[in-house]
């Protein structure tokens, strides 16, 4: 079967390490164009894979009757209007989170939805990640309300910094709209109400509130140490418990016949080792991993490394361990990253309705980010209608 023709907009830190060089692996996609205003980086791209083309015009992207798929990878300034032009373009449109920035834009993103054919996708890619896949299939059916605990907690110094593009944007909606969007397709449902403390860019505490009563508690910031890791969710229910620590390492517990699971990282970096030794490994080599940097973190932003040791010596010798995949920007857990984009392509081949994040889903996101501010401010919950 033809591959699907694929091109990008916007090919920069993320879509490199990313979804180019899932289009570049997949056996249903090609990397027919890629626009970037960058030049250089367009060079980069072109000598290190196979691209059909490269531009620095973006339209010349919409006006290939060629490319059938876009991914925008562009800042999220610019992803309303680029979603916009690719549905009209009559493209299907794969574009990174957040979907918008305002209620404004939501809306015209949902109008060009439903006047095109074509399909959307968010960049929520989650919802493909095995580790949570398999959560939303435990907890089927299980009695709610559910509470629902999870922490985004990771240091993000360079995005902090003066003059660069995230100085001004508050975190609950570029980083805390995956886990909006998450909590929302575990439950199948949208809060009624919302608060939100903390401070207004980096570091908050959220409740949620859902009609069934199911509760979810966030914490989304940006302190901590690189040496340990980022997220952890726990869901409660009944006389059930699962918790899921970096999408890689699962407890499940009161479902009689089930058991714990570990997932393989991303790209199946070190699977084999992280299979035999569990998450002590996968712990312990994301240190490793970005070990050769600790210097660079030092000097910059005075942050310590250290080797992770836990009470029991490790059955493995850490330091033998380097990268596998010398392209992989940093070692990851499974976040769904390949699953979502190979999903979505096989729809559009197979022309059937994509399980990804649709254009409302974009919106509940990005409005509960912003109805989250809006508590902040205020000082009091916030109603949510969707
Ligand atoms: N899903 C995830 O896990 C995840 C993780 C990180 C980042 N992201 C998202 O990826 C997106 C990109 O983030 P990034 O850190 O790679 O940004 P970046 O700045 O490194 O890349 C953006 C690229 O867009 C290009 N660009 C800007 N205007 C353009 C235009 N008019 N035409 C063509 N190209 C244009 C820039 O030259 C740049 O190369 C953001 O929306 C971010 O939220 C998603």
């Amino acid at each position: 079967m033809r591959k699907v023709q694929v091109g990008f907009i916007g090919a920069g830190a993320f879509i490199s390490g990313m979804h180019l060089q899932t289009v570049r692996d997949s056996e249903n996609m090609d990397i027919r164009a890629i626009a970037d205003l960058d030049e250089e980086l367009l060079k980069k791209h072109s000598s290190t894979m196979q691209v059909g083309y490269t531009t620095t015009d973006y339209r010349t992207i919409l006006d290939d009757p060629e490319i059938e798929m876009v991914i925008i990878g562009t800042k999220q300034d610019l992803h309303a209007r680029f979603i916009i032009e690719s549905l009209d373009a009559g493209k299907w449109v794969l574009c990174e989170k957040p979907m918008a920035e305002t209620e404004e834009e939501t809306q015209a993103v949902l109008n060009a939805e439903k006047r095109n054919p074509g399909k959307l996708a968010i960049g929520f890619n989650r919802r493909f990640a095995p580790s949570y896949v398999e959560t939303k299939r435990l907890m089927q059916g299980v009695k709610r309300p559910w509470f629902i605990n999870y922490r985004l907690m990771y240091p993000n110094p360079g995005k902090q910094e003066k003059g660069g593009f995230y100085e001004t944007q508050p975190r609950i909606l570029y980083e805390g709209c995956h886990i909006l969007d998450l909590v929302c397709w575990l439950l199948e449902d949208v809060p009624t109400r919302v608060f939100m403390t903390g401070d207004k860019l980096l570091n908050n505490c959220c409740i949620l509130d859902y009609p069934d009563g199911s509760q979810v508690s966030f914490m989304c910031g940006s302190m901590g140490s690189f040496c340990l890791w980022k997220e952890y969710m726990e869901v409660f229910a009944n006389w059930t418990a699962i918790t899921v620590s970096e999408l890689a390492d699962m407890r499940v517990r009161g479902f009689p016949g089930e058991f714990d699971r570990v997932y393989a990282p991303h790209r199946n970096e070190r699977a084999k080792e992280v299979l035999k030794w569990g998450f002590d490994f996968y712990e312990a080599y994301k240190v490793q991993w970005m070990w050769e940097a600790r210097n660079h973190y030092k000097e910059k932003y005075g942050m310590d490394f250290e080797q992770i040791q836990r009470p029991t010596p490790a059955p493995f010798d850490i330091t033998k361990f380097g990268p596998e995949h010398l392209d992989l920007a940093n070692v990851n857990p499974d976040k769904g990253w390949i699953g979502s984009v190979e999903h979505f392509a096989r729809c559009l081949r197979e022309g059937t309705d994509p399980d990804n994040a649709n254009g409302k889903a974009g919106t509940t996101a990005t409005n509960l980010a912003n109805a989250l501010l809006e508590s902040l401010e205020t000082g009091q919950p916030v109603e949510f209608k969707q």
